[in-house]
């Protein structure tokens, strides 16, 4: 039997999990209104409300609705299934983007913007790359991205002045997209709620919820869905196992400016989530246990709209499990600062005013994995604060080298889990000897729009230097590495 001591495969176990999936299902249970599109237009603070003026091309005959003329690419029968399908799952009336691209007259004055955004692939938001040092193994799961083709016809259509074209020739539009995690077992929210407005300079907080899933027996958990409580202010959101249950003793369940980790010193990172994404659910045959008794903190990125007060009462998670395990568990591990690994660099500290400081570390695989052991990676998170600008993860061995993961080009507001398309044995398989890399960039200068946003918050006017920690002025270079092992642990 597999009694592989949990510390010594990759060490922290956890609860896991994450990824994402097509939550194809409507949520059956508990919180059907707890959508997971939950979100301030926050965000890397660009002031995306005011609706532009479009460079309207002089109306060439025909290229208007009323004219009815088949006009292409025009919005009835080619923008409309493409917007449906890859923007309103944020730009939707009441969702996280700050405007919705519901209908024509909504999109139409947005139509060049939208072409240059999603040309410099800004839109859709994501930020797992493939670049010359990173040709990860598999595809990610749930990809948004628009083909050449796709992002071509967005710039045709702004520069034929938006055509409606004709609504009586309109392409069937697909279903908008569900946000929604399929058949949960339990929803647990917030107890107290917490109000956020802006204080002086300062409109992000980050307030630590402790909650409680209740179950009194082990559970094996393959998915999680954040509910965003209020849409408008919450953020992003890191979601962590506390096994010990130390933040029961949290007051209300809340801990208040918690910084940028649990707010307790053991817990466990074992997802991201940002606005719009989707549940995160592991691959079919995986779950992972939550202890009985055990808490779950989400560390809750809020965002205040700067106007006036709002209040959040009903952020939390949905989560499904079963009272039994599936045959593969999985676990995180967090590799890096703060987690398993070497320093290739000594401690981690980033100099005020240098531009591009790196950070490495290795963590070589436990020489202890069973023989018949069968280890895969199924999703990779990764995490840095507000300095970071560039992050890559990937692994050595004998074959060579595989790159799991590259954000270069980091945003603190859309952190979240990358999971592979694939089925579990056809994950990428890790061995023991085998060294997993980091790699962190960092600009600790003002022309990163990360540190001025992060001095502003301090209410400090030039750079300072950045050591390890969970504060607003600390960084970090970590990654969390979601292992699924075929067999109990
Ligand atoms: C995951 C959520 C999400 C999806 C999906 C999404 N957007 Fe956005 N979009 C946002 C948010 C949030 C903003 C506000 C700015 C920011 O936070 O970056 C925004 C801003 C924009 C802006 C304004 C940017 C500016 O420069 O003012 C445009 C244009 C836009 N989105 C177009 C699109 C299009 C077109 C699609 C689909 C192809 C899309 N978005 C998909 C969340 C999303």
């Amino acid at each position: 039997m597999v009694s592989v001591s949990r510390s010594l495969l990759l060490t922290s176990l956890v609860l896991a999990a994450c990824g994402d999936s097509q939550g194809s299902t409507a949520a059956t249970a508990t919180e059907s209104t707890g959508e997971a599109t939950g979100s301030s237009e926050a965000s890397s603070g660009s002031e995306a409300t005011s609706a532009p003026t479009t460079t309207e091309a002089p109306p060439t005959t025909g290229s208007t609705s009323e004219a009815g003329e088949d006009v292409r690419p025009n919005w009835h029968q080619d923008i409309a299934p493409l917007v449906t399908a890859s923007c309103q799952s944020c730009h939707v009336s009441g969702g996280i983007a700050p405007f919705a691209l519901m209908t024509y007259e909504e999109a139409k004055p947005w139509a060049g913007v939208m072409a240059t955004d999603v040309a410099q692939g800004l839109m859709p938001p994501w930020h797992a790359l493939e670049t010359d040092e990173c040709a990860p193994p598999l595809p990610y799961l749930h990809d948004p991205r628009l083909s050449d083709d796709q992002k071509d016809m967005f710039q045709r259509w702004a520069d034929l002045g938006a055509p409606a074209g004709d609504p009586a020739l309109a392409a069937p539009l697909p279903p908008p997209p569900s946000l929604d995690l399929a058949d949960p077992t339990k929803s647990v929210t917030m107890t107290t709620p917490l109000t956020v407005d802006r204080v002086g300079n300062t409109t992000d907080f980050f307030h630590c919820l402790s909650l409680d899933p209740g179950n009194d027996a082990p559970v094996y958990v393959d998915g999680i869905q954040v509910l965003a409580g209020n849409p408008k202010i919450v953020h992003h959101v890191l979601i962590y196992v506390d096994a010990g249950a130390d933040s029961a003793s949290w007051p209300g369940g809340v801990k208040q400016n918690c910084g940028g980790g649990a707010g307790i010193g053991n817990a466990q990172l074992i997802g991201g989530w940002v606005p719009g994404g989707m549940p995160m659910v592991a691959p079919a045959g995986v779950t992972t246990e939550l202890p009985a008794g055990a808490r779950l903190i989400l560390n809750v990125h809020y965002h205040a709209t700067g106007g006036g007060p709002e209040e959040d009462s009903a952020t939390g998670l949905a989560l499904r499990w079963s009272d039994t395990a599936a045959e593969w568990s999985t676990f995180f591990t967090l590799i890096g600062a703060p987690g398993v690994g070497d320093s290739l660099n000594g401690p981690l500290m980033i100099p005020a005013g240098e531009a591009a400081h790196v950070e490495e570390y290795e963590y070589v695989v436990p020489n202890n994995i069973p023989a018949f052991a069968d280890v895969r990676v199924w999703t990779v998170l990764n995490h840095m604060h507000k300095v970071g600008v560039d992050m890559r993860v990937w692994v050595e061995n004998a074959s060579g080298e595989t790159c799991l993961l590259h954000t270069p080009k980091w945003d603190f507001n859309w952190q979240r889990s990358y999971q592979y398309d694939a089925p579990i044995t056809e994950s990428f398989r890790v061995r023991a000897g085998d060294r997993v890399r980091l790699r962190c960039v960092y600009n600790n200068t003002m022309s990163n729009p990360g540190v001025v946003e992060m001095l502003a918050e301090a209410g400090l006017a030039s750079p300072v230097d950045v050591g390890l920690g969970e504060g607003t002025l600390d960084e970090m270079c970590l990654t969390g590495v979601g292992v699924a092992i075929k067999g109990s642990l």
